[in-house]
């Protein structure tokens, strides 16, 4: 599934009127105004998304205006914290907590108490600068993945060995600042790739990309990030190979293999996942991707942990049994880890439909609770305002926990009854 915002579009066509705070002011194909209300500026996320964000104390994403300095005292290594009853007391980077906030209280609290490692959502600075979303993350997030700042594309858009740090370090401090455990995405994806990447057509060129590419980043950024999506949406829908500048170049799953031995050999303590969506049911996609995650290991590539992004519709059949894709996923014998969860359906929901995504919500979590390879729930985003699914999918969005005013809907209480279950 399409991760980012407004990629659907067409041709820019630039207008005059004035975004306010926290809109959207360009990207790839933005059609609407591209100048901000007073006291905010327009600040590009990625080449999909320019957002208009105070103008006080912002930076620009080409510019890093923060040196990142590794703490010797702060890391845990989350993936030898077993996942016990005392987590609930305790957060991932105690030394580092410095926000307010209570703690105690939110979903990650709730589903640590029962034995799971995190709930978390997606943020980057454009909805952190959001006080309010950035409030709920510190109360109700144990964990944090970047929506686009880590991508390829933003990290790297012009050449091989020029980097935009400034977006992925904010977040990165954010985590740190607030004690949350981050999940790095991603580095093998056929979208949000530069075109230098697309353009590589021999091996040996690609193969030096993709290790370039994942020791800087990894490096960078090493005993801070929990787990990382390696590789995300190799397959296509009907099962096969997803075609890609990746499997055309090697003609085989092997940059698999390049990518996963460069990840472990970039940050060992990181678990290293392969993502995937549409493996929310039985069909030869989820059946072909467990396949290849056991033939991975079994030729010793280290694969830890498999995501299912989980973009689900509102009253699905897939949904009541949900587990049992879940124990699908666990027979690769990897963690399994929920990882871009929103419930979609129509932007206008009949009250039927209300009621019946706060099922699926609590249907959803509990299967993770009853899964015990399942370490987590990450979802994708906290405000429907923010969601990516009106503009990828039309006419649907309320996806997820919060409202358009970032006021908790009715299937928030079915989160906490699925972690309850
Ligand atoms: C699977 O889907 C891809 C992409 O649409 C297509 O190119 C390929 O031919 C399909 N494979 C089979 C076996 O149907």
């Amino acid at each position: 599934m399409k991760t980012y915002v407004a990629l659907a579009l067409v041709a820019p066509v630039l207008v005059s009127a004035q975004q306010p705070m926290w809109g959207q002011c360009g990207g790839l194909g933005w059609t609407g105004g591209t100048s901000c209300v007073a006291g905010a500026a327009c600040s590009t996320l990625n080449p999909y998304y320019a957002q208009c964000l105070s103008a006080v104390g912002q930076q620009t994403s080409t510019t890093t205006l923060r040196t990142t300095t590794r703490s010797t005292t702060a890391q845990t290594t989350p993936s030898t914290t077993p996942a016990t009853t005392t987590a609930a007391t305790t957060t991932p980077r105690t030394t580092t907590t410095t926000s307010s906030g209570p703690v105690g209280t939110g979903l990650d609290n709730l589903i640590k108490a029962k034995g799971k490692k995190y709930v978390g959502f997606c943020a980057d600075p454009g909805t952190l600068s959001n006080s309010q979303n950035a409030n709920i993350l510190r109360t109700e997030s144990g964990q944090l993945t970047p929506e686009n700042s880590m991508k390829w594309e933003s990290i790297s858009p012009n050449s091989q060995g020029s980097y935009n740090w400034g977006n992925a370090d904010q977040l990165v401090a954010f985590a740190e600042t607030n004690g949350k455990i981050l999940r790095g995405h991603t580095f093998v994806w056929h979208q949000q790739i530069p075109n230098w990447v697309k353009n590589i057509n021999n091996k040996a060129t690609l193969t030096s990309a993709i290790q370039t590419h994942i020791a800087a980043v990894m490096g960078r950024y090493k005993g801070k990030i929990y787990a990382w999506d390696v590789a995300n949406e190799v397959f296509e829908d009907n099962g096969s190979r997803r075609d890609s500048v990746f499997s055309r170049v090697f003609g085989d799953w092997t940059f698999l293999d390049v990518a996963f031995n460069a990840a472990r050999a970039a940050d060992p303590n990181a678990k290293l996942c392969l993502n995937d969506y549409n493996l929310d049911y039985s069909s030869s996609k989820l059946t072909n991707f467990v396949d290849l995650v056991k033939t991975l290991k079994a030729r010793g590539v280290p694969v830890d942990c498999v995501g299912s992004q989980s973009h689900l519709v509102v009253g699905n059949g897939a949904i009541p049994s949900f587990k049992t894709t879940l124990d699908s996923l666990a027979t690769t014998n990897t963690e399994v880890q929920i990882t871009e969860l929103d419930i979609r359906t129509s932007a206008s929901p009949s009250s039927s439909q209300i009621s019946q995504q706060v099922t699926d919500y609590r249907n959803v979590v509990s299967a993770c609770m009853k899964t015990s390879a399942c370490a987590g729930i990450t979802v994708w985003g906290v405000s429907d305002k923010d969601s990516w699914v009106p503009s990828t999918f039309s006419g649907q969005g309320y996806a997820l926990i919060w409202d358009n005013n970032f006021n908790k809907k009715a299937c928030y209480q079915g989160f906490v009854d699925g972690i309850n279950s």
